[in-house]
């Protein structure tokens, strides 16, 4: 499985699936999870409303993942998640960890072969983006190590790019992942 960290725009991304850093009301916000849904269009605001009337009546918990489709967007897919809001206390790092792990489980469950992540919780979530870097790649292994990551035969990933909206947040994704254990950088 390939790492690529790079500056950019998600809703610009090419991928399968990118991630969207949403909240458990699933129905819009700012930051990344404004951006998408200008870029995908009402059609997902539609799709989300639908979840919230079926399956998630009580909105999506903190470090679970939804996927809809992704309308106007490039990529085939968005996989909500809600990280936690350091603001509210939601301090806990499992709660991240499980954002990223959630994501990747449900794109290999789709057969995504590349997914996008934004700095989940780095923005209005108020956490630091160095301990948003550690968790998100210490999730990467954990899933290439484990069976839901395993070879190709189960259309597991080949790709996951973080992309990042500023220099100093690609700064800093670079400088942990060239000190992570187990990447070769
Ligand atoms: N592409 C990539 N990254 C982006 C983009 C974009 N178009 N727009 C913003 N970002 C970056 C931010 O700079 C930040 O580093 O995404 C990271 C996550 O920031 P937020 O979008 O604020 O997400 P988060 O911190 O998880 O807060 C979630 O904000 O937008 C609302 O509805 C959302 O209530 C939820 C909360």
């Amino acid at each position: 499985m390939r790492i690529d960290i790079l500056r950019g725009d998600l809703t610009t991304r090419g991928v399968d699936a990118i991630v969207n850093a949403a909240n458990s009301s699933l129905l819009g916000g700012g930051g990344v999870d404004g951006a998408i849904h200008r870029a995908a269009g009402r059609e997902l605001l539609e799709a989300c409303r639908e979840l919230r009337r079926t399956q998630l009546q009580d909105g999506l918990p903190v470090g679970s993942a939804v996927a809809t489709p992704a309308f106007k967007l490039p990529s085939r897919w968005v996989i909500h998640t809600v990280g936690p809001n350091r603001h509210a206390g939601q301090t806990d790092p499992a709660l991240l960890a499980s954002c990223f792990r959630e994501s990747l489980s449900v794109a290999a469950g789709l057969g995504a072969r590349s997914v996008a992540f934004p700095a989940i919780s780095a923005g209005i979530y108020g956490w630091d983006a160095r301990q948003v870097a550690e968790v998100a790649f210490d999730a990467v292994r954990w899933f290439s190590s484990s069976s839901s990551g395993r070879g190709a035969d189960n259309s597991s990933l080949e790709l996951v790019e973080f992309v990042l909206f500023s220099e100093d947040t690609t700064a800093v994704f670079r400088t942990v992942f060239e000190s992570s254990p187990g990447f070769e950088a």
